[in-house]
């Protein structure tokens, strides 16, 4: 039902698709009152909508009506509609007169498409007995809500309260079962309260252990300053009472915090509402009248904060975008925080190269998947005795290096010569570079201030002193420690003049090692290499082996785009499973013609690959049949059931 079509981090591009009708996600689903519409809601969302279900069954007259002509024509939408329960209700009121039972097949009967079993959504900061015996509820219901429905399909709700671990332990429950969308429930409480950094928590503890191939839906959340760090957490589906909610309290809702009309000189945005009115004009209107103007520039901003996301998406710009709306407030940079402690899952997913570069917009930034996922990258290139730090000269650095550089600091001792040394180059914020791969994205695609704070400081120091742990000597030169402020003794000073050459096959093979993985370019390059640079340039463009072209490098991020020669090199020797794609035999044929991998034909691959990874396509004999681009990660490919996996190059002899 869930396709993923382009990624950044959690987040994700899909088409979600209910009943031969197509949503794109993420998006926000407006709540739909079903007896009061004050305006054509479709202007906003022509795909899908959320109403509720319990209000139009605790009402004679919408239920006989809805009976009677469907929820489709009873709010007059043809696109998808979502019914909630009234779990909602129960847990403001204490108690509703409906039955599991009886709310899921009344919203069968009324035709909604997608329907919500009566979760109950325990609040935050409960016992936790309450908290566990909710929950046992919570997934029994949802479990029997399987047997009640026919051919709607089912949201199966996350509860638990604020225990992460019971989060989990519903999350890794529900999975079991043949679901279609996950909402996380019970936030609201949090919302109103500010409490974003316990939603990151309760929202990870969820996503960690939900299919990654069904949409995740955050109840309740409609206020346009939290959709990219939600979005970026792995949230799909938003619902927004919102715009109703805070109309009300003539509030203006904007993707930097919340407006209140009395403190209004000035319109506060660009929508037609704001272009059309002043602050005084609405203040002097009937309250009716103004209600519906400001849920209109409510949904106005809160679509065009969700087409941002999107666009964040497609720019592999999201954490920049999550950046900056979470300077919005202190208690969603808090968030933002909390969210980067799982940088260890995130990197699961997130794609290896983006269209945009990695800005540094704060010392959170240093925190981020990329700079971590650059120092388990840097582990598996090989490793010589002694580093030799260097400063920048500019990047990329491996063309902007004198060829002899003087003055430096040595601690430890290393009894091989120097030209056996490992050069990096040390610059923020991926501090420690080895010159070579220094091309590759994000490496060179990457923009920092030219004032460094202390943090920054602070984490390449640290970067540093791991470094002379690892080797038995590094050599730190003079102007590494002066610009950074390394504060290395004079007793550790050496006026030696070290030569600075590297060769073009040496960095090829490092870039085949980072980009590839460990042993690949040994693998790729290992016989009569010539590497060609442009003219032009000045950047490497080709390496041949003899007269055959293995590969060319990609100028926009420096990686490596195989031949199908270098293809075939890489399949022999590199050992089964790694860089590979395995499909099924029922694929073959179609892949062989040129077709790319439908993630429903994966029967293995490699876990290490991760979304716009170069990688092999075999058969289940390890016959190289392909090769291309991974749209997914590892651990996408093999659950997803629709969608590409792999783009395959169409180059082909
Ligand atoms: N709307 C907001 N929160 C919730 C929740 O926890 N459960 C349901 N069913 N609806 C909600
Ligand atoms: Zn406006």
């Amino acid at each position: 039902m869930f396709e993923i079509k382009r990624k950044d981090g959690l987040g994700r591009i899909g088409i979600f698709t209910v009943k031969n009708k197509k949503v794109q996600t993420p998006t926000l689903m407006p709540v739909i009152h079903p007896k009061k519409q004050e305006f054509d809601i479709k202007k906003f969302n022509k795909e899908i909508v959320i109403t509720n279900a319990y209000i139009i069954y605790r009402d004679e007259e919408l239920r006989e009506e809805a009976i009677k002509k469907g929820v489709h024509k009873l709010i007059d939408f043809d696109g998808v509609v979502m019914t909630d329960s009234g779990s909602f209700q129960l847990s403001k009121y204490g108690d509703i007169d409906v039955s599991n039972k009886e709310i899921i097949e009344f919203q069968e009967k009324i035709g909604s498409d997608i329907g919500t079993s009566l979760d109950i959504p325990t609040p935050p900061y409960v016992s936790r007995k309450r908290a566990e015996e909710e929950l046992d509820i919570t997934i029994k219901r949802a479990i029997e809500s399987l047997d009640y429905r026919k051919d709607m399909l089912l949201n199966a709700v996350v509860q638990g309260s604020t225990y992460p671990d019971l989060r989990a332990r519903c999350a890794k429950e529900l999975s079991k079962y043949s679901f279609d969308v996950h909402p996380i429930g019970a936030v609201v409480p949090l919302l109103e309260s500010y409490d974003y950094r316990t939603i990151v928590n309760i929202v990870m503890s969820s996503v960690q252990h939900l299919p990654r191939s069904r949409p995740i839906h955050l109840m309740g959340a409609g206020h346009p300053m939290l959709f990219a760090l939600m979005v970026a957490m792995g949230c799909d589906l938003f619902d927004s009472a919102a715009y109703m909610l805070y109309a009300q309290d003539d509030r203006f809702l904007s993707p930097h915090g919340t407006y209140k009309l009395q403190d209004l000189q000035e319109m506060p945005c660009t929508c037609p509402i704001c272009l059309e009115y002043t602050p005084e004009e609405l203040r002097r209107m009937e309250k009716d009248e103004r209600y519906k103007l400001i849920s209109q520039h409510n949904l106005y901003v809160s679509f065009s904060e969700m087409r941002r996301v999107r666009q964040a998406i497609y720019d592999g710009s999201l954490m920049e975008l999550v950046e900056k709306r979470c300077r919005s407030h202190p208690t969603l940079l808090d968030a933002y925080r909390e969210l980067l402690k799982y940088k260890k899952f995130i990197e699961k997913y997130d794609p290896v190269t983006k269209p945009s570069a990695f800005f540094y917009l704060g010392p959170e930034s240093l925190r981020r998947v990329e700079i971590y996922r650059h120092f388990k990258k840097i582990k598996q290139l090989p490793k010589r005795s002694r580093a030799i730090l260097l400063p920048s000269y500019g990047k990329p650095y491996n063309r902007n290096i004198p060829k002899k550089i003087k003055g430096f600091y040595r601690i430890g001792n290393s009894s091989k010569p120097i030209e056996e040394s490992q050069f990096f180059v040390v610059d923020v914020p991926f501090c420690i570079i080895p010159l070579g791969v220094d091309e590759l994205y994000p490496l060179a695609q990457c923009e920092v201030p030219k004032n460094y704070d202390l943090e920054m400081k602070e984490f390449l120091i640290k970067k540093i002193e791991d470094l002379f742990e690892e080797y038995e000597e590094v050599l730190v030169n003079e102007l590494v420690n002066e610009r950074f402020d390394l504060g290395l003794s004079n007793k550790y000073r050496d006026d030696i003049e070290i030569e600075t050459k590297i060769e073009d096959l040496e960095i090829v093979k490092l870039m085949a090692d980072y980009q590839f993985g460990e042993g690949s370019g040994e693998a790729l390059f290992n016989g009569n290499i010539r590497v060609l640079r442009s003219r032009k340039t000045g950047r490497i463009r080709y390496i041949y082996e003899d007269d055959v072209l293995l590969a060319t490098i990609r100028p926009p991020d420096g990686f490596i785009i195989l031949t199908w020669d270098g293809a075939k090199k890489l399949h022999e020797n590199r050992e089964y499973p790694l860089n590979r794609v395995v499909v099924n035999e029922e694929a073959e044929p179609f892949v062989k013609a040129g077709r790319n991998v439908f993630a429903k034909f994966i029967i293995d691959c490699d876990k290490k690959i991760r979304a716009n990874d170069e990688v092999l396509v075999v058969n289940k004999d390890d016959e190289l049949i392909a090769f291309g681009k991974a749209v997914l990660s590892s651990y996408e490919m093999m659950e997803f059931e629709r969608g590409v996996a792999v783009k395959n190059r169409k180059e082909w002899s």
